[in-house]
């Protein structure tokens, strides 16, 4: 069975954990303190805040802003659920938006149609998906224009870039997973990452019971510390995290050459996309076929993702604002298939042949 992710976890990161455990100091302590600095360095951020998972990251991000409850934000229709459920978890309203046919991206075009008819919304959540970073020049060009904060969702981002620019360092606050079929790994976690001192600060404190001083709480925080023990893996993981993210191009970049199958669209090559996913789009409702050959073949895939968000049953009587169709489109015509840096030549051609002889 060729998996749809693997952790590429080793010696190295075995090692780093011993050595914890050896310390006797397994929870946050000068582990994570490292990791922060280095992934913020890594993202070229001031600031960087490890927690517990990608979603914690994302509430904390959304709650150190100091939006006001039931603040509109705008995102995409299509996500992980986290994305939407961090905008609630956090008081505010998401509004739901468009995506582009072919990065699976929000919408720029339909954001400002959106904002017209909307004009009290406060911020604006994007994710990038797959591993393809959004078109920045445009996104930062809107959030100008209409004075709005920016968050980026980089959970399937790590190492992602924009003309050069690392993901994560764009918005006033972004988040990061680290869950393990993510881009790299911590077992679970997550980090925030700021170049604005107050929201760095304010995060440090929802993360910690809002303490600064032990047993004396500013503000109702919540337990989001990161383990000693998971920051270990990271640090050995961000180290290999260029490496693995070569591979995962390399291997799209294989399968964009050589998928040649008239019912398959593949993405186009797009410079500093890392490939979080392998997503191509199924012409004339065959998935379902698809998805079937591709179990007989032990093909391991995701469908990535069925409902768009908004949909999901537990949204169910929430009257969200919502404009998209695309969303709607791609959601049935989706099919991730394994990129992960742990394939083989052998399981890359053989995936490519398997595709390839579809019909
Ligand atoms: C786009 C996106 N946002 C947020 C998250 C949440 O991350 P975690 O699973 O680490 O909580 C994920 C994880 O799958 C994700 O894909």
């Amino acid at each position: 069975m060729i998996g749809i992710a693997r952790p590429n976890i080793g010696e190295e990161e075995k090692e780093a954990i011993c050595k914890v455990i050896e310390s006797g100091i397994l929870a946050c302590g000068t582990v994570v303190k490292e990791f922060e600095e280095k992934f913020a360095a890594y993202v070229g951020t001031a600031h960087s805040i490890a927690t517990t998972s990608g979603t914690t990251a994302l509430e904390v991000a959304l709650m150190s802003l100091g939006l006001n409850k039931g603040d509109k934000v705008l995102t995409t229709a299509y996500s992980f659920i986290a994305t939407a459920n961090a905008i609630i978890y956090s008081g505010l309203e998401p509004v739901f938006v468009d995506i582009e046919e072919e990065t699976f991206n929000i919408d720029i075009n339909s954001l400002e149609k959106v904002y017209e008819k909307n004009s009290d919304i406060k911020a604006l959540l994007i994710v990038h998906l797959f591993g393809c970073p959004c078109n920045m020049d445009r996104v930062l060009d809107f959030v100008r224009e209409h004075r709005l904060l920016l968050i980026e969702d980089c959970a399937q981002a790590h190492g992602a870039h924009w003309n050069g620019r690392r993901v994560g360092s764009f918005g006033d606050v972004a988040a990061f997973s680290f869950y393990p079929t993510k881009n790299m790994t911590t077992g679970e976690g997550g980090m925030v990452t700021t170049n604005n001192a107050d929201i760095a600060e304010r995060a440090k404190l929802l993360i910690n019971h809002g303490m600064k001083e032990r047993y004396y709480h500013e503000i109702i925080g919540y337990n989001y510390r990161m383990t000693n023990i998971a920051a270990s893996i990271g640090i050995i993981q961000l180290k290999k995290l260029n490496d693995m993210n070569s591979k995962r191009i390399n291997n799209a970049y294989f399968y964009i050459q050589n998928i040649k199958n008239p019912n398959i669209i593949v993405p186009k090559v797009q410079e500093g996309h890392v490939f979080h996913q392998f997503t191509v789009k199924m012409k004339d409702s065959k998935r379902d076929r698809f998805t079937k050959y591709l179990e007989e073949k032990k093909i391991g895939y995701g469908i990535f993702y069925p409902l768009t968000m908004p949909e999901q049953k537990c949204y169910e009587g929430m009257n969200f604002i919502l404009n998209y169709t695309v969303a709607d489109i791609v959601k049935r015509q989706v099919v991730s298939i394994p990129v992960h840096p742990g394939l083989t030549k052998e399981d890359l051609c053989y995936v490519v042949e398997c595709v390839n002889s579809f019909r």
